[in-house]
């Protein structure tokens, strides 16, 4: 697996790939990778004849307040694990590479509406971070195709809706959510959690799973179903920043739809989980 740190090198990698007729997909991550992003990068190869996949923790997706400075870089043993996987070129830019006017850029991808609530609410600018980088990621690699986990239902939404409306010709491929044997989808915050935490944190996916039993099985009380099961949550030593019901697009849920999501985030101490279950009544 190439390792490269520059646009202008992965950029010559993939045109030499280009050339030799091979498709390519691409896994964009921050790194710190788990059992999930190997299972992007393995899908990613069944697909496609080429993968590049990318390490960068990027900076205007985090709020000051949040944990940009102890978010965890690992790249050694990313590198490892993408090698083993299969990868073919590693993208680990820094901060310069990928924003040379630093704050100061000018220009940003906002994407309205779909962004204003849920996460968007509660981490003002994440996904204008995410959107913006994710344009970048795109328009130096050129994939056919990109893979995302759809632990981030939100954020897949709004990649979704960029792609589409700025017309960007890279097919965008959701892989369902990996979770450890008790229900806990992972992610690289799980590693911020005490022993105690972790010990909780498969609530989070029990609530998930109990609150679509209930609409299963005929209840359509939404807005009391989550906020019981928000409740719950608190009660059991979570601080719930939002338990929600919504229709599968995120519109708001009514009687008539039948493809639906349940969504969750919740702190653990400092930690943020995020969760959902996304499920169809037909
Ligand atoms: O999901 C992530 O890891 C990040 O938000 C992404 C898509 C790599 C953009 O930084």
């Amino acid at each position: 697996m190439k390792i490269e740190n520059s646009i202008q090198g992965v950029r010559a990698a993939l045109n030499q790939a280009r050339k030799a007729g091979k498709s390519i997909a691409f896994v964009p991550t921050m790194g710190n990778l788990h059992s999930g992003h190997i299972a992007l990068v393995l899908n990613a190869k069944r697909r496609a004849d080429f993968v590049v996949s990318s390490v960068f923790v990027n900076p205007t997706q985090f709020g000051v307040n949040e944990d940009f400075a102890s978010y965890p870089r690992t790249l050694d043993s990313d590198a490892n694990l993408l090698a083993e996987a299969g990868c073919d070129i590693l993208f680990a830019p820094n901060a310069e590479e990928m924003y040379p006017d630093g704050r100061q850029q000018a220009t940003t991808v906002q994407v309205a509406g779909i962004t204003e609530f849920l996460c968007g609410a509660s981490r003002p600018g994440h996904f204008t971070g995410v959107a913006t980088v994710v344009t970048k990621l795109l328009n130096i690699i050129q994939p056919d195709m990109a893979l995302f986990g759809e632990k981030d239902y939100q954020q897949l939404a709004v990649i979704r809706r960029l792609v589409t409306e700025l017309c960007i010709p890279t097919n965008i491929i959701a892989i369902p959510t990996h979770r450890a044997d008790d229900g806990l989808a992972l992610s690289s915050r799980n590693g911020y959690l005490s022993s105690d935490e972790r010990a909780k944190a498969p609530l989070i996916y029990q609530t998930l799973t109990q609150l679509q039993s209930a609409i299963l099985s005929g209840q359509r009380d939404y807005a009391s179903l989550a906020h019981a099961a928000s409740s719950h949550l608190n009660k059991c030593g979570f601080q719930t920043d939002y338990v929600e019901i919504r229709a599968a697009n995120l519109d708001s849920a009514t009687e008539s739809d039948s493809d639906l999501v349940i969504l969750v985030a919740a702190y653990l101490g400092k930690t943020r989980l995020i969760d959902n279950l996304a499920f169809s009544l037909a």
